[in-house]
């Protein structure tokens, strides 16, 4: 096999604790560094901070195979030949651009332990021009006697999907300044690449760019089926009809067509925001007020959704009962940044509405950022007495709610199918009020 290369992790968050464990899989010794002693302890112990399916697993097996520690101390990554920088770049408080607090905190804390001949290699979402910002900062605090060299190496994996789309990614991109970089990187994923996953050699710039292009367009054609699917509704159209349709010309494709509530998470709606802000400051804003528009039609499907419940059940919220099924920004998530679904929940409590939320694994979540909403052990819970239920995240386990069963339980058979995957047919034939949207 591949040779095992040392690789520190700086940051393990969502894309730093599926890079380390990732790496430690192709067979390289990894040490993930983090500021937060919580999250390095529970790693240590093979509990991973998020819920990601296959993770937990691949925790324990490294943790055997010594493959893979985690440390607090950034001392600890000094003998390593490679180190990523997997911190996070919200959006900022005070607008849309990205905070780079994080990276720049991770890179002016390594640079002084950086030793002998090194890769940095940047995996965070930036605002492109940040690789050679920080290529010259590295230059500036490493050791004189070290030979740091940078690279860009964007992440496109989605949640709940991390593990695989880490070791069978469907593109690596590599942002390089020299061959030897690319040598490095080649090495690294030696196994990935021979799996058949395509690899793109390019600059530092554009490498940073494919991820933010990356993430505008899927956010994009989101908002195109929603823009859509608002026609679909004043014209009695049908958007999933019409999306199956589109579909099947290949150019087009089906995947990121589903109307509905839109999209959240940590993500699409920040990385969106960040570029056009990032676009401004280089002087270019024209070319990505489009983008706006997408984020408009985005947050328009939240208050329309919220506005098709209050109609539902005659105008007046205060006072009545809603079941929210879903509190993760999407199914197999237990991430509620930006979620659709919680927000739309906190439009309908905020207007008066008592509001039970049920969602597998966004629960504790969600508590932490929205206490005054009451959160039912179980789906059949939160809709117990409800007016209107409304169904906000697409887990398997409500589409196996059983309508006839759901029907005993509630005072009113009102449901809100926003992710448009119900079985309408068979939720009306139990008596229920199913409204999808975008459809008749
Ligand atoms: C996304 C990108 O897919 C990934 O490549 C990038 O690295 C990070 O951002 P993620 O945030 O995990 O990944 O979620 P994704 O599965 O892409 O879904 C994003 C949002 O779009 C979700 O809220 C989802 O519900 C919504 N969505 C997705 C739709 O509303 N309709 C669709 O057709 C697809």
């Amino acid at each position: 096999g591949p040779s095992t290369v040392r690789v520190s992790v700086i940051g393990t968050g969502y894309l730093g604790a599926v890079h380390a464990v990732g790496m430690a899989e192709l067979g390289h010794s990894v040490v993930g560094i983090d500021v937060d002693e919580d999250k390095v302890a529970a790693l240590s112990d093979g509990r991973a901070p998020i819920y990601e399916p296959g993770l937990d697993e691949l925790l324990k097996k490294h943790a055997e195979t010594g493959l893979l520690r985690f440390s607090t101390d950034y001392a600890e990554a000094a003998d390593a030949e490679v180190h990523f920088i997997c911190v996070g770049t919200p959006q900022r408080a005070d607008g849309l651009a990205a905070d780079m607090t994080f990276v720049d905190l991770a890179v002016d804390a390594l640079a002084p332990h950086l030793a002998g001949a090194c890769l940095v290699v940047g995996k965070s979402t930036v605002p492109v021009g940040t690789a050679q910002r920080l290529a010259n900062r590295l230059t500036k605090l490493a050791p004189a006697s070290s030979d740091v060299e940078l690279a860009w190496n964007p992440e496109f994996l989605r949640e709940g999907f991390a593990v695989q789309d880490t070791l069978r990614p469907d593109r690596l991109v590599f942002g390089v300044t020299t061959s030897d970089a690319e040598v490095t990187l080649r090495e690294l994923y030696a196994d990935v690449i021979t799996a058949g996953s395509p690899v793109v050699v390019t600059d530092l710039p554009t490498a940073e760019l494919v991820k933010v292009s990356a993430n505008a367009f899927l956010a994009t054609k989101i908002s195109f089926i929603n823009a859509i699917s608002e026609i679909c509704e004043v014209a009695s159209a049908d958007v999933t009809k019409l999306a199956d349709a589109l579909g099947h010309d290949v150019r087009i494709g089906r995947k990121y067509l589903n109307a509905g509530l839109g999209f959240g998470g940590g993500c699409l709606p920040k990385d969106i925001r960040a570029f056009m802000a990032r676009a401004g400051e280089l002087g270019a804003s024209h070319a990505l007020t489009f983008l706006a528009e997408v984020d408009a039609i985005n947050l328009r499907r939240r208050e329309r959704v919220a506005e098709i419940a209050r109609d539902m059940i005659g105008g007046q919220l205060v006072g009545r009962r809603v079941a929210v099924l879903g509190a993760a920004f999407k199914p197999d998530s237990d991430d509620v940044r930006d979620s659709p679904a919680l927000n739309v929940a906190g439009r309908l409590h905020l207007q008066g509405a008592h509001v039970a939320v049920y969602d597998p694994k966004g629960m504790d979540n969600a508590k932490k950022i929205f206490p005054t909403l009451e959160y039912a052990p179980s789906a059949m819970d939160a809709c117990r007495r409800a007016d209107v239920i409304l169904h906000l995240t697409e887990w398997t386990e409500f589409r196996e709610l059983d309508p006839a069963r759901v029907a005993a339980v509630v005072n009113d058979r009102n449901l809100i199918d926003a992710r448009n995957c119900l079985d309408a047919e068979a939720w009306r034939a139990a008596g229920w009020t199913y409204r999808g949207l975008g459809r008749p």
